[in-house]
């Protein structure tokens, strides 16, 4: 069977890097290097067994698009992240999230999870969960708020979007 493809997609610095870094790797990096495209093969466990999965940490820079929509339009789960200090990050979110549909042309069947990733700058939180909560009940997605800093629900994220995949 062909690998599943997971894509990590959202605006540049929410911390898709850190998010597929701190699950791969365990490794947070502090400093933003803004991605062009990076890709990792690992063993993730779903249907009661080990299926190799590749993670495409793709591009969040304006410059790159490119390189995100070929990614994008080759991802079979998504998880869909924005970073709870930033406006912009969570309108473009939702803008993500109509153009896979819309590419897919199948609303249903796309596995995705909305990640309100930097958790851990809860003083500096621009979007309510409320507003998190309400849009992912209408779109039937599921939310998760992480951390990538301390590390808090990353695989956790990774293992929502594998019972997606299973349910799907
Ligand atoms: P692009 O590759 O340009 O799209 O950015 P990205 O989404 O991959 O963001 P990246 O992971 O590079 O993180 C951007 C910055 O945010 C870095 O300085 C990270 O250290 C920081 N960062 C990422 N995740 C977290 C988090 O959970 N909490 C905090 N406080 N900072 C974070
Ligand atoms: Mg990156």
């Amino acid at each position: 069977k062909r690998k599943l493809t997971v894509c990590v997609i959202g605006s540049g610095g929410v911390g898709k890097s850190s998010l597929t870094l701190r699950y791969i790797n365990g490794h947070f990096p502090e400093f933003y290097d803004p991605t062009i495209e990076e890709s990792y093969i690992t063993q993730i466990e779903y249907g009661f067994h080990f299926h190799e999965v590749e993670v495409i940490d793709t591009a969040g820079q304006e410059e790159f698009l490119l390189f995100r929509d070929s990614s994008m339009a080759q991802g079979d789960a998504f998880l869909l992240v924005f970073a709870i200090d930033s406006v912009s990050s969570w309108v473009h979110l939702k803008e993500l999230r109509s153009k896979i549909v819309r590419e897919k042309d199948d609303d249903v069947s796309i596995p995705m999870v909305v990640v309100g990733n930097k958790r851990d700058l809860e003083e500096d939180r621009q979007i309510p969960l409320e507003d998190v909560v309400e849009y992912c009940q209408r779109i039937k997605c599921p939310l998760i708020e992480t951390s990538a800093k301390t590390s808090l629900n990353v695989t956790e994220s990774f293992r929502m979007l594998m019972e997606q995949v299973e349910e799907h």
